[in-house]
């Protein structure tokens, strides 16, 4: 992250390094010259756009000296930020060959937005209102790029992921090689992955055709002990595999939802489900479009959470655990399988999207997934890793695993870093709502109490990011502040007592520090602390 006495070097890139790249580029050197180093470029050079000339001088800055250029005239020069300028949804914004992070900030097009007319006010205007818009996000720099930055990735990484189950649901054959791992197989490769990952003959008896496409890693209903009438909510339902078979577990007075961001998926569900309902008898499965980060689900409205190969997909797996938390109903269940990292991936194969769209590029560390889903509130989290999946894949030779090997080590194998993950967990039936704020209020108390500064600086940013007010973070540092403060002794007396902790040894009844008990709390028992 910049810092503000470190001059960070800024590329604003756009189509013809006329108008917008060149206002963005005066704007930087007019306003932000002791911490920006600014930089302009284009696909192909247009001249300086008079308009763009007039409307800046206007403002006071001059950028009639400002050249424009390609960026292939900008040669070897590295950047810390490139900055395409354009409106991505209408343009074509250019691409930077070279290594720096890319922020992607759109803004009209004045040229096209006035081409149609006259030269006067009207005309002038619109470069008026872009060259203002400019400067205010010129002004929010260099603070705002990490930010943006962690945006935009999050967004091109959704982006991938659903280009790459699109392809795989309109298609028959594979999108990431022609294997069985979590990017689509034929027929006949998905039914001997499931069977090798345990699912039953009873459980595939009635599926309809096409509902497993080779996508799993896990058997998430078989962990999940189902019951007739409960609800089911399949997280990344793809053709709905998982949802045909906890539907039938549920039964005639249950149901079983599948939520997916992909439509094409979605699509092939829904087509699945006239099947299944026809083999079955039954109409009690559902697929609804959306992100496993903002589930199209009801607060505190479902029985067990299910997913399948899935969690790792997302760019925001905090999010998703609330969101499970959020759904579920007091004393609700998850049992999800998933892929997860035994240790760090090689930065290449973190870097693959072959490896991404086939749920390995993107996995969390075991270790990561406990704490988010802890964090989240879930309690009885218990995590299985099931190395016989990710063997498979290795020993049948599937073609994204041969790829991670030659990124490996030398002799290292796939398994050692990749395993498959069960992962049970459970929403407290408490009538009390213990929620993922709540817990980071106390862990920002309880870090101002044992003084540690980046527990406060964590718990802090996850408060702010669950919406956690100031105030009530103050709150909470004030309690904190006031347990540091207290004799320790006493406090651990106090907190034996209000909970029943068993933290104080018997002692000497005689002891000063014993039998001082209060009306609102229940007696030690002649118990205290030494
Ligand atoms: C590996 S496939 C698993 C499909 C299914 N669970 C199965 O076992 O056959 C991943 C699925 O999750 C969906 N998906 C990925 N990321 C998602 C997200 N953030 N929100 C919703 N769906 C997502 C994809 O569209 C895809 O259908």
């Amino acid at each position: 992250m910049p810092t503000p006495n470190t001059t960070i070097k800024v590329l604003f890139l756009c189509t013809g390094n006329s108008c917008r790249s060149q206002m963005a580029e005066g704007w930087a050197r007019h306003l932000k010259a002791d911490v920006i180093e600014p930089y302009s470029a284009g696909i192909e050079k247009h001249g300086m756009n008079p308009l763009a000339v007039k409307v800046m001088a206007e403002a006071g800055v001059d950028i009639a000296g400002q050249r424009s250029k390609t960026v292939a005239e900008l040669g070897p020069m590295e950047f810390d930020y490139v900055v395409p300028v354009c409106g991505h949804a209408n343009e074509h914004c250019p691409l930077f060959p070279g290594k720096a992070k890319v922020v992607h900030v759109g803004f009209d097009d004045p040229p096209k937005l006035t081409a149609a007319l006259p030269d006067g006010e009207a005309k002038l205007a619109i470069y008026r209102r872009v060259r203002d818009q400019i400067r205010v996000f010129i002004e929010t720099l260099p603070g705002a790029l990490p930010e943006r930055n962690r945006q935009m990735d999050k967004e091109s990484v959704r982006q991938t992921v659903r280009e790459g189950y699109s392809k795989i649901a309109v298609s028959d054959s594979t999108s990431c090689g022609s294997g069985v791992s979590c990017c689509g197989s034929s027929a006949e490769a998905a039914e001997e992955l499931v069977r090798h990952i345990g699912y039953s003959s009873d459980d595939l008896a009635v599926l309809p055709e096409g509902a497993n496409m080779g996508l799993s890693c896990g058997n998430p209903t078989a962990i999940a002990s189902l019951q007739p009438g409960e609800v089911v909510l399949d997280l990344g339902a793809g053709g709905g595999f998982d949802v045909f078979i906890a539907g039938r577990k549920v039964g005639a007075t249950g149901r079983a939802i599948g939520v997916d961001m992909t439509a094409e998926m979605l699509t092939k569900a829904r087509r699945n489900s006239a099947a299944y309902t026809q083999q079955t008898g039954l109409n009690n499965v559902e697929f609804r479009l959306g992100e496993i980060e903002h589930l199209p689900v009801a607060d505190a409205s479902v029985d067990v959470v299910i997913s399948n190969c899935v969690i790792n997909l997302s760019p925001d797996k905090p999010q998703v655990w609330r969101e499970i938390a959020r759904v579920l109903k007091p004393g609700g269940r998850v049992a999800v399988s998933d892929l997860a990292l035994l240790r760090p991936l090689p930065q290449a194969v973190r870097e693959m999207a072959q490896a991404l769209v086939g749920c390995v590029a993107g996995a969390a560390l075991v270790s990561d997934t406990e704490r988010m889903a802890r964090e989240a509130g879930l309690t009885d989290i218990v995590l299985k890793s099931k190395p016989k999946y990710v063997e498979a894949m290795t020993d049948w030779e599937d073609p994204l695993y041969r790829k991670i090997v030659e990124h490996l080590p030398a002799g290292a194998k796939p398994s050692e870093y990749i395993t498959s993950l069960e992962v049970q967990a459970r929403k407290s039936a408490s009538k009390v709502d213990y929620s993922a704020a709540v817990n980071e209020l106390v862990a920002i108390g309880a870090a101002i109490a044992v003084n540690c500064e980046p527990c406060l600086k964590h718990h802090y940013h996850e408060a702010q990011q669950l919406g956690v007010s100031k105030a009530d973070m103050a709150r909470a540092v004030k309690t904190g502040a006031g347990v540091k403060d207290s004799p320790h002794q006493a406090i651990l007396r106090l907190a034996e007592r209000l909970t029943g902790a068993g933290l104080c040894k018997p002692m000497d009844s005689s002891d000063p520090c014993c039998g001082s008990q209060t009306a609102s709390a229940p007696p030690d028992g002649g118990k205290c602390c030494n």
